[in-house]
């Protein structure tokens, strides 16, 4: 096995990586999480449909080759996941809920190995670049993300990561589902974020407005693709 890449000195844990073969319906571990009881029908939520348009974005503005090893942290069913796979040699898709990567398995691409894990808990190895979707707001010490997306990295590896800009606790409900749903950031500031990056080594770093989010309330929110590259 690889070298495994603590983050910020903790020790390492190696959690179990899931079963690449879909698991029988019959079989499937009982719902634990927010996100774990909505696995199933996840894709097809209003929200993930218009979520459906980022990855091109993405792909845009960033550039994948042919040997690259790519992390997607809080992958859930694969939406970066599976546009990204095609380009690269492999993605590994982390995430901690086992019932999000069951989904992603069932979609069968040979080249995405799911890892069900917390993000602190250590990596098995270094990639070329690190993205995420709508998994930034979910961790409360984005500070100490950052530090690990770093430790990650090969040198002059890449992040390019998609949240909302600022926000005032609608965009998930009331306080209480923000709660249910683990929501530690109503979204980012852009200058605070950049300066967590830069204080983690990366350099370059760039904020784009990519779409934004048509909500059932009424309200639209913006969405940003934040990009950079490790300064060493
Ligand atoms: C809003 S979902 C986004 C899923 C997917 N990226 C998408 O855009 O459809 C956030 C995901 O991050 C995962 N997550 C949250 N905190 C995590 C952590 N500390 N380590 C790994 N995964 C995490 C959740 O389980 C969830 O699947």
């Amino acid at each position: 096995m690889d070298a495994m890449v603590a983050p910020l000195g903790q020790n390492v844990q190696v959690l179990p990586l899931l079963e690449t073969e879909p698991m029988p319906a019959s079989s499937a571990p009982a719902p634990r999480t927010h996100f774990d009881a909505a696995a199933r029908d996840w894709d097809q939520r209003p929200m993930s449909m218009q979520l459906a348009s980022v990855p091109e974005h993405l792909l845009a503005q960033v550039p994948f080759f042919a040997d690259h090893q790519v992390l997607d942290f809080g992958a859930g069913t694969g939406l970066l996941s599976t546009a990204i796979a095609p380009k690269v040699a492999h993605v590994t898709a982390l995430d901690t809920s086992a019932q999000m990567l069951q989904v992603l398995n069932e979609k069968g691409f040979a080249n995405i190995t799911t890892r069900q894990q917390d993000i602190f808990a250590g990596l098995p190895q270094r990639y070329h670049t690190v993205v995420s979707c709508m998994a930034l707001h979910h961790v409360a010490d984005t500070a100490a993300l950052l530090h690990a997306f770093a430790g990650a990295l090969h040198s002059g590896g890449r992040i390019a990561l998609v949240d909302l800009y600022g926000e005032d606790g609608s965009f998930h409900g009331d306080k209480e589902t923000n709660a249910a749903k683990g929501v530690q950031h109503f979204g980012f500031a852009p200058e605070a974020l950049q300066a967590q990056a830069e204080q983690a080594g990366f350099a370059d770093i760039a904020f784009s407005h990519i779409q934004d989010m048509q909500h059932r309330n009424g309200r639209a929110y913006p969405l940003f693709l934040m990009t950079g590259r490790l300064a060493y």
